[in-house]
Parts: C-alpha cells; sequence; structure tokens
C-alpha cells in the first residue's frame, strides 16, 4: 500500500509529486517547470508535475533502447511474472487509483473504480498471453528446404495515452508490449497524469527492470509526441486520441515508415429497428450514450430509431435520462461527472444551438449546470437530421440526437456515411437482420443488443479513420511483433 496511499497526499501537497518524477528515473528533467493539473469538477489545484522536455523524451528512449535486449532476452514466463505482481498490486491498491482518477479526470467514483478494474484486467490477460506466442512451420514446395515463421518483439514502443480513460488505457498499451518482449515510452494526457504516475509507481514495486516502462510529463503533446515520432531507435507509435491528432502523428512517423497503433476517433450510430426489445434499446442506449458523460471514442453519436417504435423509445429514454444526476464524481449518486474542459463544454452548446436553429427539439436538458464547474445536463434532443452538426461530428458529451427512420436499408447506408469506423450498435430481434446488419455496417466494432462491448478479451479497434489495429484479445499483442521468416536450404 505504501506508494500509492503516499500518492493520495500528493493531492494534497503537490511538490511532492515531482519527488514521484526523480523515482520515476525522470531526474533529467527540470523540475523547476511545471504544469498544473486541475479537478474539472471543482477547479481545484491537485498537483504540480514536471513539464518536460524533447531532450527529457530523447533521454527516455536512450533508457528503454538500453533497456531492450535484456526485457526481450527474459523467458515469456519471467515476463509475465511481473505482470502478475502489476496486476496485483493495480488491484490491492484501487481505491487509491480511483479516488485519483476521480478527482483528476471528473468521472463518477464507481466508474473510476471499475475502470480500475478494467485496467488490472488487460494486465491479467497479457500476463497469460506473454507466454502464448506463437510461430509456424510451413510446407515447403522442395524437399531441400524448411520454411518457419518466428515472432519478436518489436523493439522500443512510443505510446500516447488519453484522459478519458487515463488508467485503462494505460494498461491496454502497456502490458501487450512488455509480454511480448518491447520496452516502452508512454506520455499520459496532460489533463490526467497522476493515475498513470500512480500505475508507474506500482509498476516500479512489481519489478519492472529500470527503463522498461519510461514515463514522460508533458503539457504540450507536440514537443515530446515529435521526438517520439521521429527518433530512430522509436520503432513503434501506439496512440489513442483523436483522428486529427493520428493524422499528424502518421505524418511525422512517415519518414522512417514507423509501425503505427492508432485508436482514434468516432461517430457511432445506435440503431433500433422495430423488432427491437425497446425496453432493453433504451437501457443499452443510455450506457452506450451517458457512460463517462458521452465522453468515450464509442459514445453512441446519432440514435436512429425506426418509426413504429419511435414515440415509445424516445418517451421512455427521455424518461431515464433526466434520472441522471449530474454533479461531483465523489458524490455517490452522481452518475454525470463534469466534461474535461471549457471547450468541450463549448463544443456541445454548439451542437444544440444548430440543431435548435434547423428546427429540432428538446426533451430534456440543454444547458450548464452550475457556473464554476464543466458541468451539462443529459440532453434528449428529437426531430434531428442527419445534415445537423450532432449527426456529422463527434460530439463527446451528453447529448442524445434521436433521428427517425423507415427504410432499414436506408439507415444501414446513411450510418456507414461518415469518414469514421469504430464502434457501431443496433438492436433488433429478427436473426436475418441481425446478421444482414451486422455484415453491412462498416464499422470495427458493432453491438448487437448491447450498449457496451468493451472488454481485455476482444479485438478493440476501427477501420476508416477511426484507426489501425487492435488492442486487447489474442490479436492485441500481434501488434507488439514483427514476423520473420526463417528459410533453411541445403537440407
Ligand atoms: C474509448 O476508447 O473511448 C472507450 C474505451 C472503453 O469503452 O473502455
Amino acid at each position: 500500500m505504501v506508494l500509492t496511499t503516499a500518492l493520495t497526499r500528493y493531492l494534497k501537497r503537490p511538490e511532492l509529486f515531482l519527488d514521484l518524477a526523480n523515482d520515476l528515473g525522470s531526474s533529467s528533467a527540470d523540475l523547476r517547470k511545471r504544469f498544473p493539473v486541475l479537478n474539472p469538477s471543482t477547479g481545484e489545484l491537485l498537483a504540480e508535475v514536471p513539464d518536460m522536455s524533447a531532450d527529457d523524451a530523447r533521454l527516455a528512449i536512450e533508457r528503454a533502447h538500453a533497456a531492450q535486449e535484456a526485457w526481450a532476452g527474459l523467458t515469456a514466463r519471467a515476463r509475465s511474472n511481473v505482470l502478475w505482481n502489476w496486476h496485483r498490486l493495480i488491484l490491492e491498491h484501487s481505491d487509491d487509483l480511483g479516488a485519483i482518477l476521480t478527482a483528476e479526470m471528473g468521472k463518477p467514483l464507481a466508474e473510476a473504480k471499475s475502470e480500475i478494474s478494467h485496467a488490472a484486467a488487460y494486465v491479467q490477460w497479457y500476463a497469460e498471453e506473454a507466454n502464448r506466442i506463437y510461430g509456424e512451420t510451413i510446407s515447403a514446395p522442395s524437399n531441400d528446404r524448411r520454411m518457419l515463421v518466428i515472432k519478436q518483439p518489436i523493439g522500443v514502443v512510443g505510446a500516447i495515452t488519453p484522459w478519458n480513460f487515463p488508467a485503462s488505457m494505460v494498461a491496454r498499451k502497456i502490458s501487450p508490449a512488455l509480454a511480448a518482449g518491447c520496452t516502452m515510452i508512454l506520455k499520459p494526457a496532460e489533463q490526467t497524469p497522476l493515475v498513470a504516475g500512480a500505475m508507474f509507481a506500482l509498476a516500479k514495486l512489481a519489478g519492472f527492470p529500470d527503463g522498461v516502462i519510461n514515463l514522460l510529463y508533458a503539457s504540450v503533446g507536440d514537443t515530446v509526441g515529435r521526438e517520439l515520432c521521429t527518433n530512430p531507435k522509436v520503432r513503434k507509435i501506439s496512440f489513442t486520441g483523436s483522428t486529427e491528432v493520428g493524422r499528424l502523428l502518421m505524418r511525422q512517423c512517415s519518414d522512417q515508415i514507423k509501425r503505427m497503433s492508432f485508436e482514434l476517433g468516432g461517430n457511432a450510430p445506435f440503431i433500433v429497428f422495430d423488432d427491437a426489445d425497446v425496453g432493453a434499446a433504451v437501457d443499452g442506449a443510455i450506457q452506450a450514450k451517458f457512460r463517462n458523460a458521452g465522453q468515450t471514442c464509442v459514445s453512441a453519436n446519432r440514435i436512429y430509431v425506426q418509426s413504429q417504435v419511435y414515440a415509445e423509445f424516445a418517451e421512455k429514454f427521455t424518461e431515464r435520462a433526466r434520472t441522471l444526476k449530474v454533479g461531483d464524481g465523489f458524490d455517490p449518486d452522481v452518475t454525470i461527472g463534469p466534461l474535461i474542459d471549457r471547450d468541450a463544454l463549448r463544443k456541445i452548446e454548439a451542437h444544440v444551438e444548430d440543431a435548435l436553429h434547423k428546427g429540432a427539439r428538446i426533451q430534456c436538458g440543454g444547458r450548464r449546470v452550475g457556473t464554476s464547474g464543466t458541468f451539462f445536463e443529459p440532453t434528449v434532443i428529437t426531430d434531428v437530421f442527419s445534415t445537423m452538426r450532432m449527426a456529422q461530428e463527434e460530439t463527446f458529451g451528453p447529448l442524445a440526437p434521436i433521428i427517425r427512420f423507415e427504410d432499414p436499408d436506408h439507415v444501414v447506408r446513411e450510418a456507414n456515411d461518415t469518414i469514421y469506423g469504430l464502434a457501431a450498435y443496433f438492436y433488433a430481434s429478427n436473426l436475418k437482420r441481425v446478421w444482414r446488419v451486422a455484415e453491412a455496417l462498416e464499422y470495427g466494432m458493432v453491438g448487437i443488443n448491447t450498449g457496451r462491448m468493451s472488454s481485455e478479451a476482444a479485438p478493440f479497434g476501427g477501420i476508416k479513420q477511426s484507426g489501425i489495429g487492435r488492442e486487447g484479445s489474442r490479436h492485441g499483442i500481434e501488434d507488439y511483433l514483427e514476423m520473420k521468416y526463417l528459410c533453411m536450404g541445403g537440407l
């Protein structure tokens, strides 16, 4: 308990955080340069953390590079054992980690603790998967040859994680990389560096050797991000965040043809067909829309409801949305925390204004809550058309636009009419329809009669401009492995 218990003290005494940075091997950082971490519910200063530079990034890369060979040279079982230690420590400290997460990100404490369990589940999954990296033998076209494929770690990986899931994304990137035998430099989002720091502190206790994982705090992603993308010692970049930043990183990686795994933006459709169980669809839509205050890449962004069940769905969904409670995530009754910042508030307001101007109607919500935090009411809007901004752009907030449709084929075309392809959801009972629609939706993930599908056992990721690669499942580790073909001749 020692380290994270101490970390909760850091929330009260920001200067202690600098010791943690030292402890994590970032002693090169100029500790006089710092940036503040604020609680989005109260605006209170939680901590100040070192603001690292491109030079610090270079040093971290050197450390990771120096540690790479020895880490990759361990047996899979030895790497797995350290991951198991980390898993145990995360679970033992889940109360502290959850509290740190709620303080810096705002989500309700119950959701924060569930995210910590999810983070631990990724570590567990890859502690197991470390032992299951297989190659293959191929029947050679001539008898004097043998052909084989072996898998080897890619090498040093640079990872950049987002603020909306600041613990599970750290685990989702570090665990498969380390299981595969890669070393890593990780830059957490500037809004939420504290829970990442706490997880690194536990990783150190778990026994990861020096240099195997390295933490970079930076208030401006561009400085250290550019170094990660352009330094030839970094062999791969793993990024979760917006499509816009993904494009920039891709350009920066292009000179060295660097391997990339990107989980980017979405514009998830949620379709309710007339043969759906409407009550179940309402439950699923509440979860897919309002979890994390709508701030997930897989949040339902456009809810399409077939006309026969439109009125019933809209009424029941609005009734449920009205019961959600907005406020500080430490209040046990709260189900919707704050938005991450004021820009997020302005975006949601702009989407509401645009829709109202074009004829949509508010069923509930539609306004900020209070004046000090960044709270917004859970909002349901009907009479929405696909041409409105809220249906075209990812809102990333607790705003649910409901769109009526008549023709099932047309709605699938409309659902696919976007540059994004991360997640889609639909509710239906007719088996033929279920298969047809599941296959026709151009998305990396499709939730069928469920509003939540994220799991360490499943391949999470998108197509089109929503990303490249998969995280989680047995496929997630492949993103950190190179395939090498061996051809033995003269036999
Ligand atoms: C996200 O990446 O935004 C969603 C993650 C999750 O659903 O766990």
